[in-house]
């Protein structure tokens, strides 16, 4: 295919450590093998982009790697010690935080009421503690405003928000909470232009404040606006990790699709699909 110059196997030379390693991880359910021994880090502040075809296994992984799923064999290393999580909790409170496409969000509810869900600052001692609402809602709004929202009202209702503004909230709520490692789980698969602009800022924001991100997408071009580096699944196998400026649009296309097909379509297309 001619891409083994640019398309090394393993892990890229970066000289940050990671803060979750995956290596050699697999996953049977019974008689299916949806991974097949993925090595996979992201360090501080990198986008690292998981790229794959339907049933490759890359929900599979980050679920592997969120504590939902145990791996059937291999190892987690989170900042350089061994680890396995028993449950999606665990993995939270470690710092890595999972934002999956249907966000899991009250739609009537205020933008302030989603970002702390409960979790939000109180006032007073004992029997006059209660929730210090001023205080939550001036923290929504800082956050946002750091994310480039500028909301109406943090009383605004999280169901008037648009589909990338909800995703902001999510993300700008993860790291608010201290998100070491943030995976984005397809998050412009389901957005128009401007959104998924917005929505690539927000990683490229979030990214620059140190926090890992590992980010889901089937898109090419959404891959290659943010991602330092792109690794991607085939069958629950990594076929190789790229780093950015080492591969292009149409490598990273043929790779995930499987090369002949594309190839093949392109041609019966007349165009670039
Ligand atoms: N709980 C499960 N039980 C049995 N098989 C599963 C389970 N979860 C995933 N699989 C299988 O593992 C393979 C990988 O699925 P996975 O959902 O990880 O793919 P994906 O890359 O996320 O695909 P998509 O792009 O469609 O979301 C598929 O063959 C799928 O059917
Ligand atoms: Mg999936």
């Amino acid at each position: 295919m001619g891409t083994e110059s640019t398309f090394h196997h393993g892990t890229a030379s970066t000289d940050a450590k990671p803060i979750i390693h995956m290596e050699g991880i697999k996953k049977h359910f019974g008689n299916v093998i949806a991974l097949n021994g993925v090595t996979f880090d992201v360090t501080p502040g990198e986008c690292h982009c998981l790229l794959g075809d339907n049933g490759a296994g890359k929900s599979t992984f980050i679920k592997t790697m969120s504590g939902v799923h145990k791996p059937t064999a291999g190892e987690i290393f989170f900042e350089g010690k061994p680890l396995s999580f028993d449950s999606p909790r665990d993995a939270m409170e470690a710092g890595i935080a999972t934002v999956f496409q249907d966000l899991a969000m009250i739609p009537l509810m205020s933008v302030t009421r989603n970002f702390f869900m409960g979790r939000e600052p109180t006032k007073g001692k004992w029997l006059t503690k209660r929730m210090d609402i001023d205080r939550a809602n001036e923290i929504t709004m800082e956050e946002m405003r750091k994310m480039g929202i500028n909301l109406r009202a943090p009383d605004q209702a999280v169901g008037t928000l648009s589909g990338g503004e909800r995703q902001t909230v999510a993300i700008a709520r993860a790291v608010h909470f201290g998100a070491k490692v943030l995976i984005l789980d397809e998050p412009t698969s389901a957005l128009g232009v401007r959104q998924t602009s917005n929505v690539l800022s927000t990683i490229d924001r979030v990214r620059k404040q140190g926090v890992g991100v590992v980010f889901i997408s089937h898109n090419v071009r959404h891959a290659l606006a943010v991602g330092d580096r792109f690794t991607v699944l085939n069958r629950g196998q990594t076929l190789g990790t790229a780093v950015r400026g080492e591969i292009e649009a149409s490598e990273l296309q043929e790779l995930m699709a499987g090369g002949q097909e594309m190839a093949q379509l392109e041609g019966s297309l007349g165009g670039t699909v």
